[in-house]
C-alpha cells in the first residue's frame, strides 16, 4: 500500500511512542478514562481527510470520523480557514451577554437547514448539554417533568442525559444521584424484536407500549428518541415507528424530542434522520458533526415550544461560559455551508449504498456476522456466536477492532452487547478507501477464526 489514501504502517501497532505515552498517561490521568492495553490505543498526532497519523508516524484510515465528528473529513480546509480567521480576530466573547456576531449567523443557518418550523436555538458545548437543554425546555413547555426514553438509548453522561441513557454500566454507579424520572420502553430493533413479536410487528408493539405509558402517567412531558440508535448499535426502526411516535406525542400533548447528535448533519443520508420518515420533532438535539471538530452543540426547537422560556431580562436562567463560542460558531457556519455545497446528504446516501454492497458478502463468508444494517454512512455489523440464537459476541468484535487497527483501520465496537462493529467514516471518504476497508474487515473476520460456511441458515 503505497498510495496516499491507504494506511501505511512504519512500526508495530501500537508503536513504541504510543506505548510510552500510554504509560505516562496512566500516571497522570484518572484510570477510569482512557483504556490502555498492549493492543490499544494509538495516540493521534495529525489527521487529514479520512487519514490519521499517530505518534509513531503510522498512517491509519479512520472509519469513525473521530466519534462521528469529522463528516467533511479531518482538517477540512474551509473549516480550518474559518477557525483561523475567526480566532485571530475574536477567540472568545460573552455568549448570552455581549455575543459574538457570528452566533447570529449560525442560529439563522440552523433555522434554514433543520426541518419544518424548527428555528430557535440554544447553544451548548456538548451533545449531552443539548439533551439537557431539551429536557429543561420540555418541563417549561408542558409543566410535566417525567420522560419516556428507549432501551438501548445513548443520550450522553451528564446527569440529565444519563437519566435518559439506558445502559446499566453507565448508570448503575450513579443511580442514587439520578434525579429525573425516566421510563425506558422497548425500541423496535428488527433484528432482536422485543416482546416475542416478529420483525414486521415490532414497530407497532413498541408504539403500543408508548401509548400505554402515556395513558398511565399524566406527568410525562416528553418522548426522547434517537431516530436511528447510534451507540446502541446502528439500529434502524421500522417505518411506522417515528410517524407513530409523532402521532402519540400529538394525541397526548407531549413533546417529541429527536436526539440527532449522532445522526444529524447528513450522516444517515438525509440532513437529519427524522427526514427519512417525514417527521418534524418539537425539539432537535445536535452536536458532533455540526462544526466538524469544535465542541459546540445546539438544541433547536419550534418557536411556540421555545417561547416557554421566559424572556431574558439580564440574566439567562440557562447559559454557560462558552455558549455560542465564536470559533465554534464560525467553524459550524463554514461546515454547514460546505455540507450544502457538496450535497453531503446525497454523498452519504450514495457512499453508504456503495459500502453496503461491498460488506454484504461478509454475511455469506463469516458465520459470526449476524446482520449488517444502517442508513447512509452509519453502518453496524453485528457479530454473534451463532446465527440461530443471535447471542452477542463482544469478544469477536473486540478482536476484529484490534486486528483492524494492526492493519491500519480505526474502528469502534458498540451496542449494548458491545458486539456491533460501528462504521461511521468521514462522508468524504473515497470509494477506493471504502473498498479497502471492506477488504480489510473481511481479512480480520477470517483471521479471528470465524470464517466458515454460513451453514444452512439463509442470510437475512
Ligand atoms: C445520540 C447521542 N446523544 C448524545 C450524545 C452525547 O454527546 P457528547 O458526548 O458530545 O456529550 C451522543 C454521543 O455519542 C450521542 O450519540
Amino acid at each position: 500500500m503505497d498510495t496516499d489514501d491507504y494506511p501505511q504502517l512504519k512500526t508495530s501497532v501500537p508503536g513504541p511512542r504510543s506505548l510510552s505515552l500510554a504509560r505516562d498517561l496512566k500516571a497522570s490521568e484518572c484510570r477510569g478514562i482512557t483504556f490502555t492495553s498492549p493492543e490499544f490505543p494509538v495516540f493521534w498526532e495529525s489527521a487529514r481527510d479520512a487519514m490519521v497519523w499517530d505518534a509513531d508516524g503510522n498512517r491509519f484510515l479512520d472509519l469513525t470520523a473521530g466519534f462521528g465528528v469529522a463528516s467533511l473529513g479531518h482538517g477540512h480546509p474551509a473549516v480550518l480557514a474559518a477557525l483561523k480567521e475567526q480566532s485571530s480576530r475574536l477567540l472568545h466573547a460573552m455568549g448570552d451577554v455581549h455575543p459574538a456576531a457570528v452566533k447570529v449567523e449560525l442560529a439563522r443557518l440552523l433555522a434554514e437547514v433543520t426541518p419544518g418550523d424548527l428555528g430557535r436555538a440554544v447553544f451548548g458545548s456538548s451533545g449531552s448539554e443539548a439533551v439537557e437543554t431539551a429536557l429543561k425546555t420540555a418541563v417549561l413547555a408542558t409543566g410535566r417533568p417525567h420522560l419516556l426514553a428507549f432501551e438501548g438509548a445513548y443520550h450522553g453522561l451528564t446527569y440529565g442525559a444519563l437519566a435518559a441513557t439506558h445502559r446499566a454500566d453507565f448508570r448503575q454507579p450513579f443511580e442514587k444521584q439520578i434525579g429525573l424520572s425516566v421510563r425506558h420502553l422497548p425500541f423496535p430493533n428488527p433484528y432482536r424484536p422485543p416482546g416475542g413479536v416478529d420483525a414486521a410487528s415490532c414497530g407497532r408493539f413498541c408504539l403500543d407500549r408508548v401509548g400505554e405509558a402515556l395513558r398511565a402517567d399524566p406527568q410525562v412531558g416528553a418522548i426522547l428518541v434517537e431516530p436511528i440508535q447510534g451507540r446502541g448499535g446502528e439500529i434502524v426502526p421500522p417505518d411506522d415507528f417515528l410517524p407513530g411516535l409523532r402521532g402519540l406525542a400529538d394525541q397526548h400533548g407531549v413533546l417529541l424530542i429527536a436526539d440527532e447528535v449522532y445522526t444529524g448533519f447528513c450522516r444517515s443520508g438525509r440532513w437529519f434522520a427524522v427526514e427519512h420518515w417525514g417527521v418534524v420533532p418539537d425539539l432537535l438535539c445536535l452536536g458532533k458533526a455540526m462544526s466538524n471538530g469544535f465542541p459546540i452543540s445546539a438544541c433547536v426547537g419550534r418557536p411556540q415550544v421555545m417561547d416557554a422560556w421566559p424572556e431574558s431580562t439580564g440574566e439567562a436562567i440557562h447559559t454557560s461560559t462558552f455558549l455560542g463560542h465564536p470559533a465554534g460558531c464560525a467553524m459550524a457556519v463554514s461546515a454547514i455551508r460546505e455540507m450544502m455545497r457538496l450535497g453531503l446528504d446525497r454523498m452519504a446516501d450514495a457512499k453508504g449504498r456503495f459500502l453496503m454492497e461491498r460488506l454484504k458478502p461478509l454475511l455469506e463468508r463469516h458465520a459470526c456476522v449476524g446482520e449488517i444494517r444502517g442508513r447512509g454512512l452509519l453502518i453496524g455489523i453485528e457479530l454473534v456466536r451463532d446465527r440461530a440464537r443471535r447471542e452477542p459476541d463482544p469478544q469477536a468484535a473486540w478482536r476484529v477492532v484490534a486486528a483492524a487497527l494492526r492493519r491500519g483501520l480505526i474502528l469502534l465496537s458498540g451496542g449494548p452487547g458491545r458486539n456491533v462493529l460501528s462504521l461511521t467514516p468521514p462522508i468524504t471518504i473515497t470509494e477506493r478507501q471504502l473498498e479497502f476497508a471492506a477488504r480489510t474487515l473481511d481479512e480480520c473476520l477470517a483471521l479471528i477464526g470465524s470464517s466458515k460456511a454460513a451453514g444452512a441458515e439463509a442470510p437475512r
